[in-house]
């Protein structure tokens, strides 16, 4: 084991019964990496979780953290660096807020200065007002505010790793995207290693260093989420991927930034404008909206900073490959766009051609909400 790896899964598998939830699955995870396990209903990502943070005891198998095998590490050793948030999650609803997020402070016998400075960090770190939450109750809250507690409690004690299993899943898409967005920036910050589970593709390819597919227990498949794309091992990776709509979503990885042209290099002005800082997808979205083969593209102030034509997109090297035409079950995109579309500053707008032959369906949908059973813990 080296120093790269802080979590390993060394062929572990978890039986209940006759029943094998989880099949000599081997998994190594880096420091600081963002691993998302994804796959069917009971193929095994919420037990595996509980593995690692020995909610439940692995059957085979052996599971190190820093290359030491938990059943060898305590039990407050393993609580304090191991943060867990889950989908319900988990909060005692007779507990107000600011007892919820120190719960783990608490049974690591912290004073209790410390914890109430601890809180009031995460709750600050977490968007929660102190005034306004911290002496409220769970049921005060709304699904939003509940989850943002949930993780808070998750990084009280500080963890290096932390455990999160769809612990946006129960949200509207609208609340779920800005939790994306904030774990994201906490991640920039915070560099733990996550172990994330979740139904929804749209969450996996926006957060993911890496993508994990189980299915009956066993790893299908691992990689970027561009490697996926590029590559998916059989069909029900490509399936889980969404089938045709794999163009779209590999579009929404690559930045406009990387593709377009700076201005100067060609001169060019549309009705429209894209945020550099936007996605292919997004671009793609606005084209088809506004009938256009190019765009402007602005920066964060609305300052022209190139153009970016449909060509341009078609002739990216890393798109697809070929696509295969096997059926899709997924129709889920992601609400990448900059919407409103705006003259740029300085140059008369022209409009260009149009695009041929494309339908003008409304390209931005939002992920359905595709929940699981929630989970009980206290
Ligand atoms: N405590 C338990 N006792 C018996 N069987 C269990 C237990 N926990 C999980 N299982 C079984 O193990 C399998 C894997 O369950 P797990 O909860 O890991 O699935 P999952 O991938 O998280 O599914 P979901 O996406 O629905 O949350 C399922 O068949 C489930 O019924
Ligand atoms: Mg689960």
């Amino acid at each position: 084991m080296t120093d790269q790896v802080r979590i390993a899964l060394l062929n572990v598998s978890k039986r209940f019964g006759d029943d094998t939830a989880v099949d000599g699955l081997s998994l190594a995870i880096a420091p600081g990496e963002l691993c998302v396990l994804v796959g069917t209903s009971g193929c095994g990502k919420s037990t595996t979780l509980r593995m690692i943070n020995r909610l439940i005891e692995h059957s085979d198998g052996q599971i190190h953290i820093d290359g030491q095998p938990i059943r060898e590490i305590n039990e407050q050793a393993l609580r304090r660096r191991i943060g867990y948030a889950i989908q319900s999650t988990g909060l005692f609803p007779h507990w107000t807020v600011a007892r919820n997020i120190g719960l783990v402070p608490r049974l690591l016998k912290w004073p209790n200065e410390r914890i109430q400075k601890r809180t009031r960090e995460l709750m600050q770190l977490l968007g929660l007002k102190e005034a306004e939450f911290a002496g409220k109750y769970p049921h005060q809250l709304s699904g939003g505010q509940a989850q943002r507690v949930g993780v808070a409690r998750a990084l009280a004690a500080d963890p290096d790793i932390l455990l999160m299993d769809e612990p946006f899943g129960a949200l509207d898409p609208i609340t779920r995207e800005a939790l994306q967005n904030e774990l994201i920036r906490l991640q920039a910050r915070l560099k733990k290693t996550i172990v994330f589970v979740t139904h929804d593709m749209e969450e996996a390819m926006k957060l993911a260093d890496r993508i994990v597919v189980m299915d009956g227990g066993k790893v299908v498949q691992q990689g970027s989420p561009q490697d996926l794309l590029m590559a998916p091992e059989n069909a029900f990776v490509e399936s889980l991927l969404g089938g045709r709509d794999r163009g779209l979503k590999q579009a929404g990885l690559i930045p406009v930034r990387d593709v377009m042209h700076p201005t100067g290099a060609r001169r060019q002005t549309t009705a429209a404008a894209v945020s550099a800082d936007d996605n292919l997808r997004g671009a793609l979205s606005l084209m088809l909206l506004n009938r256009l083969s190019s765009l402007t593209v602005v920066d964060e102030r609305d300052r022209t900073v190139g153009t970016l034509g449909v060509d341009d997109i078609m002739h990216r090297k890393n798109l697809l490959p070929a696509a295969s035409a096997k059926p899709t079950n997924s129709s889920a995109n992601q609400p990448a766009s900059k919407p409103a579309p705006r003259s740029d500053d300085g140059d008369a707008p022209e409009a260009k051609a149009k695009v041929q032959g494309v339908s003008t369906d409304r390209a931005e949908k939002m992920s359905p909400h595709q929940g699981s059973e929630p989970h009980h813990e206290e």
